[in-house]
């Protein structure tokens, strides 16, 4: 199986983080997003773990909740002493509502508008992750006028192209996020942060992209980081405290992905950091790390019921569910892959060629591609979308007005809905 926490018993029937699906599915409806609590926290652990022990100067994994924004989310990863990472007003609100400590969130995004940046003071937002100098600018007003000294990370783009899909490729110079190295921006924009009243600059931030395979990627950051932080040190006297390397180690989808050792990684990570800054003469700074999707790919399915199941003789053959690109639209971004189960005919053959599509009215309304499902597939049977953890629920819409599916968290073979699905009344709810 893709991932260890899926099986199947005897008689062909598949299991999640040790549930019978097909029971969850009679209980709680469909489209249904499952979540594994045990595995949400297992690789918060990888994370926390491996950053303790290889980063002994002191460290910080921020969970990039854009990857899963709920309530609960915050509330596990509060248990797990993670920081996170948040990018809106609606992201830090709900951070907020689950009791998280603001003072351990960093706030993100390429366009924070004046009202977000006030917001995010007012609630106390421990850090602003400050992407260009106006918005510098801007916090250090707000500061100076309610007479507060905010901690600021300045978010750098070092230059890297990071070998994964363009959407999500965030480090190259002409990338709308931060403020480029190469052109000189990072520059002056540090030496802004230094001479100004109300911001106390704590170090720099860079991410240079998602699902990222090739572990080269980080070491490439952090020499050009590394090398960037000394510079500044030299020119300006200013050493950082904190270096963020943001998130982005990929998760397998299917079969043919690899499987990342991230702990391996990180200890390889902090021995080129160390050595480097030996060599660089710098202090090591605390070394920060924003994964979002590992942390929550493989700790999730969606699970769906197949409505028609359409054979155009000559041509091809549909299965339709009764979710679609509202749910999961990452195949219609991105072409992502994913790994598509039969949950009750685990041990029947997979012959029948077919594409996965939703309900939406688009012919772009597709899961996936090219899949094979048992040649029995009808509808009525249930079909469950492995790793759907990450940017599913967090990225779903009300396109078509459909309802968005309910969460439920599974712990100790014991399931609860986290977040209730929506209902017609909430789809109508701002209509006046
Ligand atoms: N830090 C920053 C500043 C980021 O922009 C991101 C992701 C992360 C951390 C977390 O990266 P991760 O560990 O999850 O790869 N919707 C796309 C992914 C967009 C990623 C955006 N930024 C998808 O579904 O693949």
């Amino acid at each position: 199986m893709i991932c260890n926490n899926i099986t199947k018993d005897s008689r062909g029937k598949l299991y999640f983080a040790g549930m019978d699906v097909s029971d969850l599915a009679k209980s709680f409806g469909t489209p249904l997003y499952l979540f594994d609590e045990e595995r949400i926290r297992s690789n918060c652990r990888v994370y926390t773990e491996a950053m303790k022990k290889y980063f002994p100067q002191g460290s910080s994994v921020c969970y990039a909740s854009k990857a899963a924004s709920f309530a609960e989310i915050y509330r596990i990863a509060m248990q797990e002493g993670m920081c996170v990472d948040v990018v809106s007003r609606g992201e830090i609100y709900t951070a907020l509502k689950a009791g998280f400590p603001l003072k351990r969130a960093f706030f993100h995004s390429n366009n924070k508008t004046d009202e977000d940046i006030a917001f995010a003071i007012e609630r106390g937002i421990g850090y602003f992750v400050c992407d260009c100098e106006e918005e510098l600018l801007f916090i250090s007003s707000v500061a100076k006028e309610r007479n507060i000294t905010q901690k600021v990370i300045l978010r750098l783009t070092p230059g890297i192209d990071p070998h994964t899909y363009e959407a999500v490729a965030t480090g190259k110079v002409d990338s709308k996020f931060g403020s480029a190295i190469e052109t000189g921006q990072a520059f002056d924009i540090t030496r802004t942060a230094l001479s100004l009243e109300g911001v106390e600059l704590c170090g720099f931030h860079c991410h240079v992209g998602s699902q990222v395979f090739d572990s080269t990627v980080f070491f490439d950051a952090a020499k050009i980081m590394l090398e960037y932080v000394a510079r500044v040190k030299a020119e300006l006297g200013y050493e950082a405290e904190i270096l963020d390397l943001g998130g982005g180690y990929g998760v397998r989808y299917v079969e043919d992905d690899p499987f990342i050792d991230i702990g391996d990684n990180l200890r390889l990570v902090s021995e080129f950091v160390a050595d480097l800054c030996k060599k660089l003469s710098l202090k090591l700074p605390k070394i920060h790390m924003e994964p979002g999707r590992s942390i929550v790919a493989d700790a999730g399915m969606t699970l769906y019921t197949v409505g028609s199941v359409k054979r155009i003789p000559g041509y091809k053959n549909y299965v339709s569910i009764d979710g679609g690109m509202t749910d999961n639209p990452r195949f219609a971004l991105y072409g992502s892959k994913y790994t598509v189960l039969c949950p009750d005919k685990m041990n029947e053959e997979n012959t029948f060629s077919c594409d996965l599509v939703g309900r939406c009215c688009e012919s772009g309304d597709v899961i996936q591609e090219s899949i094979k499902l048992p040649a029995t597939v009808k509808r009525g049977d249930l079909i469950a979308v492995c790793t759907t953890g990450a940017y599913n629920y967090s990225m779903a819409s009300n396109y078509n007005r459909l309802p968005r599916p309910a969460i439920v968290m599974i712990r100790d073979k014991s399931a609860r809905v986290v977040v209730e699905r929506e209902s017609l009344e909430d789809i109508v709810r701002l209509d006046k």
